[in-house]
């Protein structure tokens, strides 16, 4: 099967100006991300990953290059078209969850149905589907500050699934939690993935990278390594001990 193009970025810079200084965050930074692809963005802090984010997440534009979000010119938009794409494409995961409190988990997995049109009987159905899939079915009437750090990533999990986007965008999806569920929360991510989810996930833990089957990293703003297919490698490297 001929390969898709989910994340198209081709010499995107992004300069912030201030009356006293230019900061060149993004320096002629261009990579493909194919469907179905499992990549971390990773770099020290200050390198550009959350610029390299908020572009990808069509939340702002390069301030040149070009961006093609699954078949669609990002840079190109006005400002409710980028409103737009965000809602139909991208699932986000933000490292601070981002549910509403004192709400219940199955509300705020509706929430974003609402926005985007889906009929009012079809919201709860497919909202529970996607909190069965994370493991939530039992809890569908707790509020957000009654469960866990873990447990509240995989709510924001099943709410960024419910639109059907073309690729789940995650911040420092772990940053805010135990490890052990962070291990639970990364084990979604790659039955997801296998399933055929494009996943692209920033983080600064090794960790936590090494989850993904591409680890793309970032330096000064601009990509210093690309590695594709490293967890396989490694998987091989372990069969051959076996053999
Ligand atoms: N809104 C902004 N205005 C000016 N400079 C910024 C702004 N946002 C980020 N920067 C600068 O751009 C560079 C990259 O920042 P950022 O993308 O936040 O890196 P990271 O997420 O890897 O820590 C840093 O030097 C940062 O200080
Ligand atoms: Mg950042």
């Amino acid at each position: 099967m001929k390969k898709q193009i989910a994340i198209d970025v081709s010499h995107i810079s992004k300069i912030y100006k201030t009356e006293v200084m230019e900061t060149v965050a993004l320096d002629d930074v261009s990579f493909t991300i194919d469907k179905g692809e499992f990549v971390a963005i990773m770099g020290p802090s200050g390198s550009g990953k959350s610029t390299l984010m908020h572009i990808l997440g069509a939340l702002d534009k390069p301030t040149s290059g070009t961006y093609i979000l699954d078949g669609e010119n990002v840079e190109k938009l006005s400002d409710d078209e980028l409103a737009d794409i965000r809602n139909r494409k991208i699932g986000f995961i933000f490292q601070a969850f981002n549910l509403l409190p004192r709400t219940t988990i199955l509300q705020n997995v509706m929430l974003p149905m609402r926005y985007g049109g889906v009929p009012v009987e079809e919201r709860k159905v497919r909202a529970q589907k996607y909190l069965e899939m994370v493991g939530l079915g039992n809890r569908l009437n707790h509020t957000t500050n009654q469960i866990s750090g873990g447990q509240q990533q995989r709510v924001a999990i099943a709410r960024a699934l419910v639109m059907t986007p073309a690729m789940l965008l995650a911040d420092e999806p772990t940053g805010n939690i135990a490890s052990a569920q962070a291990e639970e929360v990364m084990s979604i991510f790659q039955t997801l993935n296998d399933a055929g989810h494009t996943i692209v996930m920033i983080t600064h833990e090794p960790d936590i990278a090494y989850h993904a089957k591409r680890i793309i990293h970032v330096r000064d703003g601009k990509i210093t390594e690309d590695l594709k297919n490293h967890v396989r490698t490694v998987a091989k490297k372990l069969t051959h001990l076996e053999t």
